[in-house]
């Protein structure tokens, strides 16, 4: 049997969707009656405290997010259970178009631009052609990854930062702490797509922009957040963009969201802010996804995209 506890989606949705999927699979939701020894499967997203509450016997979590530093942090969250967390290619293509659309605007100076339309008045600036830019991916996971592969075929120089090699054919590739400098030194535009953990929670700071490559951009160095907010120092990122130390951020994650309508962020032109759209997972797709994960354990087949408790994601 199959529990839903989706928080701030469609679950209706979602259970109808992974209904027509999975047959005459049982699926159950928090408000129904059931038997809490008979689930095998939790499909969480936002899970309240109570959720993991008498689940025991339970052969995976299913995490509706790609992230789950929120999930790990959960109080009840049964230590043994191994978690099957979202990983597919419609995910993976929207965070490339978010990125992507980022990273040209910082290159073609978007900023710079329009400020000058709003004071109308014609500057000529020439971007540098892309093939001088360098983009540096930090985390090249199933999002990082493809994100520097349509990168690099867009014709840009790309670097990826990461913990191990990933041999990504053009890409320039930096490991672990020893080496975050000598990327940040050879970057231009930093694309943040780390998982939030306690090694890199804070690592968008000022010390680490003020590292960042000047001679390219004529308006300083970029940053695009799209992983987590507790990456980013939005106090530091404030003053950077204020002094010059960052050209431009684009920001689709915060520390605190929505995003206080008091943050000093919404108020730069230099500041690009989305809601947290960055990618979704779609119930359509979303759904073929988790219904094989189920399908496919229940045949006897082993699980995929597992968190790795030890590193935290
Ligand atoms: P993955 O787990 O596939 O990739 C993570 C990458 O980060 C890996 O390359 C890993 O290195 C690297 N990494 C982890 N820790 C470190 C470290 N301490 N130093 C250097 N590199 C490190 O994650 P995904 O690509 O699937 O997702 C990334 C994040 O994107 C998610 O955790 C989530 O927070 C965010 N996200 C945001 C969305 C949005 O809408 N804004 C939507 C979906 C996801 P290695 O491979 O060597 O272990
Ligand atoms: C995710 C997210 O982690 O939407 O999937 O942020």
């Amino acid at each position: 049997m199959l529990l839903l506890h989706l928080q701030e989606v469609d679950e209706k949705l979602w259970a109808k969707r992974l209904g027509k999927l999975l047959g005459n699979y049982k699926i159950v939701t928090r408000d129904d009656d059931f038997n809490p020894d008979d689930i095998r499967y939790v499909f969480v997203w936002k899970p309240r405290e109570n959720a993991f509450d008498g689940l025991n016997n339970l052969k995976a979590v299913l995490c509706l997010g790609a992230g789950v530093d929120a999930l790990l942090t959960h109080p009840s969250l049964p230590k043994s259970v191994p978690i099957v967390r979202y990983a597919n290619n419609d995910l993976t293509r929207c965070m490339s178009d978010y990125v992507i659309a980022n990273v040209t605007m910082h290159h073609r100076g978007f900023s710079r631009f329009k400020n000058d339309q709003i004071k109308r008045e014609w500057n000529q600036y020439y971007p540098p052609p892309s093939w001088d830019i360098s983009v540096g991916i930090m985390g090249l996971g199933v999002l990082g990854a493809d994100a520097a592969r349509q990168l690099k075929s867009m014709g840009y120089q790309v670097n990826g930062w990461s913990r191990s090699a990933k041999n990504i054919e053009g890409i320039t590739e930096f490991f672990g702490p020893d080496q975050l400098n000598s990327f940040l030194e050879q970057t231009d535009i930093a694309v943040n797509l780390l998982p939030l953990t306690p090694e890199t929670s804070g690592i968008l700071n000022y010390e680490n922009f003020t590292k960042l490559r000047r001679d390219i951009l004529q308006d300083g160095p970029a940053i695009i957040n799209a992983a987590r907010g507790g990456h980013q120092n939005e106090v530091d990122i404030e003053k950077a963009l204020k002094d010059g130390t960052l050209g431009a951020a684009s920001l689709d994650v915060f520390n605190i969201e929505p995003l206080p309508k008091d943050s000093a962020l919404w108020r730069l032109q230099n500041c690009y802010i989305t809601p947290h759209i960055a990618a979704i997972s779609s119930p359509e797709n979303g759904a073929s996804y988790f219904a094989r994960v189920i399908r496919d354990h229940e045949n006897g087949l082993e699980l995929i995209n597992l968190v790795d408790m030890d590193c935290g994601y």
